[in-house]
């Protein structure tokens, strides 16, 4: 699919519990199409929303949902996983994944992925426009900001518990480009090995 060229750059998405998931779908097929190696990791929530398997076969690449799978080698997978990565996407970005990454907290794999990680982190929010305009959630979406996280600020719209307003994830396409564009402001920093 024409897009801009991603090849050998290396990218973690983690995926969390909301309706959003779906649309994750997209975002990780049209990365794999651009070149870009694909590594998933999935919470236990996200698992309720989307398949594993489907981020599986998107990516050609096995789906990571837990800290405690066995290991083949000495290297915890929640170390390995944030090595040498050129990006780190969270998208959806739950009320509570926010919240967990502005206090470093590490209780499952992709919050300990993320305090291990030696990337840049991006999250795309997105929820209940209730909870969005929740102070306590504006106030970790400011401290991640203040910390140099990026965010891919949510859109206004139709959400899935019927309601219209701020909160609803940004586009697939709004996603792709942010995504694309801070992968080519530096190459590729190591040569795609798969995880
Ligand atoms: C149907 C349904 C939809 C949900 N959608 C969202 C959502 O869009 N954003 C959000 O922050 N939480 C949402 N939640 C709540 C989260 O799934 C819940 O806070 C969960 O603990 C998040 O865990 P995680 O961040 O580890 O994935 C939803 C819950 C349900 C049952």
């Amino acid at each position: 699919m024409a897009g801009p060229d991603l090849t050998g750059y290396e990218t973690i998405v983690g995926v969390t519990g909301g309706i959003a998931a779906y649309k994750t779908c997209t975002v990780v097929s049209r990365l794999v199409q651009w070149g870009a190696g694909v590594t998933v990791v999935m919470t236990e929530a996200s698992l309720r929303f989307v398949g594993a398997q489907t981020f599986q076969a998107l990516t050609g690449r096995q789906v990571h949902t837990s800290l405690w799978e066995s290991e083949s080698q000495y290297s915890p997978r929640h170390l390995r996983l944030g090595e040498g990565q050129d990006l780190m996407l969270i998208a959806p970005a739950t009320a509570n994944i926010i919240a967990k990454i502005a206090h470093g907290l590490a209780d499952d794999l992709l919050s300990t992925t993320v305090v291990g990680a030696d990337c840049p982190v991006v999250l795309a929010p997105a929820m209940n426009a209730r909870m969005w305009a929740n102070r306590v959630v504006q106030h970790n979406v400011q401290a991640l900001r203040d910390l140099g996280f990026g965010i891919i600020e949510p859109g206004t719209g139709w959400q899935a518990c019927r309601a219209v307003g701020p909160g609803r994830m940004a586009e697939p396409e709004q996603i792709l480009n942010q995504v694309a564009e801070r992968l080519r402001s530096a190459p590729p920093r190591k040569q795609s090995a798969g995880n």
